[in-house]
């Protein structure tokens, strides 16, 4: 089995005690196998209930959804990269589309973002994807590849040894709709060839996200261009979400 990463994005929701709930769950129903990780995206609120209840299977990473660029500072509402090592993280989401399209974050900060994980030697999950009119229009990879540069502006080969993409079409996104396999797969493999452009020398992951589920995980992950998925709704109960894992091996 070549290496499956799957990670989990509970977007906000799911307590510290609900977490501590769905831990003793999840981790009853899986064991660690070799080659594939697991990454819980929890709120802030609950990292370090997470990071606390599956800190005992080093299969498991726990990642803060969003960071702020500035180490500290006035940023009323904010999580910085040292708070979020704190509670327990080892990377983070950046440039998720709720992040972008709900709350107005620009390419220019994902960058931002991006290089702050990265020099503090953590993981940065950049998510890329296009609206349905930019489908529409065929611009859906100049849209994932221009994000991708922006993102990634000013990483050198070595800091993209810790960088994991994350292609989710903001159509698909908890929406029940999702692009087929092989559509998704030509994305990715536009994405591998620009990061190969960008100067990335060992193969950086390449996730789908968006409506992933029990039903489609199987076919998406079939394909070589998908090394993983980041989900959202259907992450959220543990033992769906164990099966989903399941298919890592
Ligand atoms: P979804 O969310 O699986 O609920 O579509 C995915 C995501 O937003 O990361």
């Amino acid at each position: 089995m070549r290496p499956l990463l799957f990670a989990a994005n509970w977007k906000m929701q799911v307590t510290p005690g609900e977490t501590r709930r769905f831990a003793e769950q999840f981790l009853g129903a899986t064991a660690p196998v070799d080659g594939r990780s697991l990454w819980f995206f929890p709120s802030a609120v609950s990292m370090a209930s997470a990071a606390d209840a599956f800190g005992g299977r080093a299969d498991i990473q726990i990642g803060a959804q969003d960071v702020h660029w500035e180490p500290k500072g006035a940023f009323t509402g904010a999580t910085s990269i040292p708070l979020a090592r704190g509670a327990g993280a080892s990377g983070a989401l950046v440039g998720h589309s709720e992040r972008r399209h709900v709350f107005g974050e620009t390419d220019v900060e994902t960058g931002r973002k991006v290089r702050a994980l990265l020099d503090a030697g953590l993981t940065a999950f950049l998510c890329v994807g296009e609206k349905l009119e930019e489908r529409e229009a065929g611009e859906t990879e100049a849209v994932v590849l221009r994000q991708l540069r922006a993102g990634l502006a000013g990483v050198a080969a070595e800091g993209m040894r810790r960088v994991v993409v994350a292609y989710e079409p903001v159509w698909a996104i908890g929406t029940g709709r999702n692009a087929t396999a092989e559509d998704a797969a030509r994305v990715h493999a536009a994405l591998r060839a620009e990061l190969s452009n960008l100067g990335a020398t060992d193969r950086v992951p390449v996730l789908y996200g968006g409506s992933v589920n029990l039903g489609n995980a199987r076919g998406l992950l079939a394909q070589p261009e998908i090394d993983g998925v980041l989900v959202g709704g259907a992450s959220l109960d543990p033992d769906g979400w164990a099966e989903i894992v399941g298919i890592g091996g």
